[in-house]
């Protein structure tokens, strides 16, 4: 049997992030630069080697596992990957295979996720306003994905709402966002921005708007009753009794859930992020490469859990962004 992965805090490592694919059909402005550079094809693991690498970790006790990008739905074939990933839920090995998307390729993809096995998805949407939806992905259409969110039901798909909390820019939308997912039984989560990529015009101090505001605003128009579960994932949850629905507070800068991460993320050349507020890496694919076997991606997958650092530094408390990272969010799939 193999021994779980452990890292140096002794929090146990069972959740993967994969990023399938570092493009996207939208340039969210606080994830990309307009004019970005994609990775050649060439650097990139083939499907054969996601599966690889993906089921490595599985067999070293990841449970869940989250499919991510750029926008994992449009690499092609991608519906292959995820019902080849199957197969470990049918094993059990696996308890969760999920993906976070920004709905665009929905319509399209929903029946074969569920087909694949996937129950639950996350979809990125930060307004309903269609003009505010434009400027914010720069190349995003909201029907398109309104569309898609509505296919991933129609599919049996539980769909998660989630939104970066922006100041000034859908502060006012809270209601709307909150009824909009309450009449569709969609729970919603809530992000603190956080100060990553080139950030050239951005003015990220000015957009954050803290996550305690935002549950301070529940509280005025709901009974608000917090709630002690979690998915895996980082996100606090409270539940409006009005609605019943589950609203998620993902915190890093206002309150730091770093003692509690159980993740590790995969880029799709192969590197392996150890926390994505801080630099700390190691390469996979030449070990992946270098073997037949699954021992030299063993190893290395085990060295490097082993100089998993404790957590992000991101900090706005003195007025500055601290612990900015230059990486881009699409890099490492949030
Ligand atoms: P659930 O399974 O629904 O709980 O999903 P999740 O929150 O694990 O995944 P999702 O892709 O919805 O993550 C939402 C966002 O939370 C990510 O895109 C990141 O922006 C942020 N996030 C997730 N994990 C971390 C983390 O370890 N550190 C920091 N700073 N942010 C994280
Ligand atoms: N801060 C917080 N969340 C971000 N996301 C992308 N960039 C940032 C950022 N700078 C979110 C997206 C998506 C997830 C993958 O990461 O909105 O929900
Ligand atoms: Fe694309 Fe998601 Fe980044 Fe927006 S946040 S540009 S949808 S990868």
């Amino acid at each position: 049997m193999n021994s779980p992965l452990i890292d140096p805090f002794q929090r146990a490592i069972n959740y993967l992030r994969v990023s399938v694919t570092d493009r996207c059909d939208f340039r969210c402005v606080y994830c990309m630069s307009e004019n970005m550079t994609f990775l050649p094809k060439k650097e990139l693991l083939t499907l054969e080697e996601l599966d690889r690498l993906c089921s490595t970790f599985v067999r070293l006790g990841v449970k869940k596992l989250r499919i991510t990008g750029g926008e994992p739905l449009v690499r092609r074939d991608i519906m292959k990957f995820f019902r080849s990933m199957g197969r470990h839920l049918d094993t059990g090995a696996l308890k969760e295979l999920t993906v976070t998307t920004n709905g665009s390729q929905l319509e399209r993809f929903a029946t074969d996720l569920y087909a694949a096995g996937v129950r639950r998805i996350n979809v990125s949407l930060d307004t309903l306003d269609e003009q505010k939806f434009a400027d914010i992905t720069r190349w995003g259409r909201l029907p398109q994905v309104l569309r898609g969110v509505d296919a991933a039901l129609a599919a049996g798909l539980k769909v998660k709402i989630n939104a970066v909390a922006l100041k000034g820019f859908n502060e006012d939308e809270l209601p709307t966002i909150t009824k909009w997912c309450a009449e569709r039984s969609m729970d919603l989560t809530w992000i603190e921005v956080m100060p990553m990529g080139d950030l050239g015009n951005e003015d990220r101090l000015g957009q954050y708007w803290s996550l305690k505001d935002v549950q301070a605003r529940y509280s005025e128009q709901f009974t608000v009753t917090e709630l002690a579960e979690r998915t895996g994932g980082p996100a606090r949850y409270v539940r409006l009794e009005e609605t019943g629905q589950k609203i998620g507070f993902i915190t890093p800068l206002s309150h730091n859930f770093c003692e509690s991460c159980n993740r590790v993320r995969v880029t799709c050349t192969g590197e392996i992020y150890m926390c994505l507020g801080q630099e700390d890496m190691a390469d996979l694919r030449a070990p992946l490469r270098a073997s037949e076997s699954d021992a030299p991606l063993e190893d290395a997958i085990r060295a490097a859990i082993a100089l998993k650092p404790k957590g992000h530094d991101f900090d706005y408390s003195r007025q500055r962004l601290d612990g900015q990272m230059p990486r881009h969010m699409s890099h490492t799939g949030g």
